[in-house]
């Protein structure tokens, strides 16, 4: 093993027993891809006193009401899959929201936690924190060494705060908060809307209705060369689980699965899934983003964790999804 990964592991990694059956859990956003899986995962392994409050009974943004909140129910441990997501489009057109929901979300959940005794607390971040010219597998060392994509910096900058709140709290009072850094995650629960979706819902949802209306072609943005890696959220769900009762330490760790594919690749294979014999045809006017975003996953590994759902099972599942909720989804 590489020397600093030794000290790495020695200085940050140490068993928990907080994650007994009886802990009080709070999923933060458990309407969400993320929140959804968690709840999903942990109901599957037995645990039974999970807490959830929907936004209209708890929203986050309003600090008395989340220390109101925290103080009645003193949850043990909480899960932070609540945060203002979206795709370019959305990053770049509320650039306001995003900084200030994401700030004032992550600011009273994490502060409210400490206050009213939880022991564990585990924060979601994103592959977008790291610096838009980061060397390729990004690893956690990556994190404030360059500038982020101006598009989504906003939200990366709060992500970022989120995680230095982590440590400074773990650094400060010894509060055992830690950072996970997910991959693009897809799965059962994502948004498919046409306007704010990310890349791989979008494009499930054009392909299927480019087959529903029997359409011979789908345009697709950019020219499918950039590259991109892709969790299955219940992996994800089942990551944060394993981590949350397994990792304690400041440094943040990324989870994903190691590989990435082109757009392309990834519009054919979806194609495949949903059975559209179409051609799909590059709109090379439209911007690329990024060549590619592969995170590095060796820390993961080390702490014992490797996704298992191949993208193929994971698409069939999501589509089979989309497909029994597509009357209710956003346009
Ligand atoms: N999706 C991805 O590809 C991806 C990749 C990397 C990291 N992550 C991270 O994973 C986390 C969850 O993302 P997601 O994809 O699951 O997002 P999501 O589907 O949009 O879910 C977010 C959840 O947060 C809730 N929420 C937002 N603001 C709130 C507020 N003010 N008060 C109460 N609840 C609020 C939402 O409630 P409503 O249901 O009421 O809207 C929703 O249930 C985020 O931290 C994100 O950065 C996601």
């Amino acid at each position: 093993m590489h020397a600093a990964m030794q000290s790495w592991r020695a200085r940050d990694s140490k068993p928990t027993d907080i994650m007994n059956k009886q802990a009080r859990i709070f999923v933060a956003g458990h309407r969400g891809l993320v929140g959804s899986a968690v709840v999903r995962r942990l109901r599957a392994l037995g645990y039974e006193q999970l807490l959830l409050a929907e936004r209209r009974a708890l929203d986050l943004t309003r600090q008395a009401d989340v220390e109101a909140w925290f103080a009645a129910h003193r949850p043990e441990v909480v899960i932070m899959a609540a945060a203002k997501v979206g795709g370019i489009h959305a990053n770049n057109s509320y650039a306001a929201d995003f900084i200030r929901d994401n700030l004032a979300v992550q600011t009273n959940v994490i502060d409210a936690a400490y206050r009213n005794g939880t022991r564990k607390l585990t924060f979601l971040g994103s592959s977008c924190i790291y610096p838009k010219h980061a060397p390729q597998p990004m690893s956690e060392d990556s994190l404030l060494t360059g500038p982020l994509e101006p598009t989504n910096e906003w939200y990366a900058i709060a992500k970022i705060a989120g995680i230095k709140m982590c440590q400074a709290y773990l650094r400060q009072y010894g509060f055992d908060a830690i950072s996970l850094m997910p991959t693009n995650l897809y799965g059962p629960g994502d948004n498919f809307s046409l306007e704010n979706s990310h890349v791989l819902p979008a494009l499930m949802r054009k392909i299927h209705e480019a087959k529903q209306a029997a359409s011979n072609s789908v345009v697709v943005w950019g020219t499918g060369t950039p590259r991109r890696e892709f969790l299955y959220v219940d992996d994800l769900a089942d990551a944060v689980v394993f981590l949350t009762q397994g990792y304690s330490g400041a440094g943040p760790v990324n989870v994903g699965v190691g590989t990435d594919i082109t757009i392309r690749e990834l519009a054919e294979l979806i194609g495949r899934v949903i059975g559209f014999q179409g051609e799909l045809v590059f709109d090379t006017t439209k911007p690329d983003g990024t060549p590619r975003k592969l995170l590095d996953v060796s820390r993961l590994h080390a702490l014992g964790w490797r996704a298992s759902t191949t993208l193929e099972a994971g698409l069939r599942r999501t589509y089979e999804w989309f497909c029994a909720n597509e009357s209710q989804l956003r346009r």
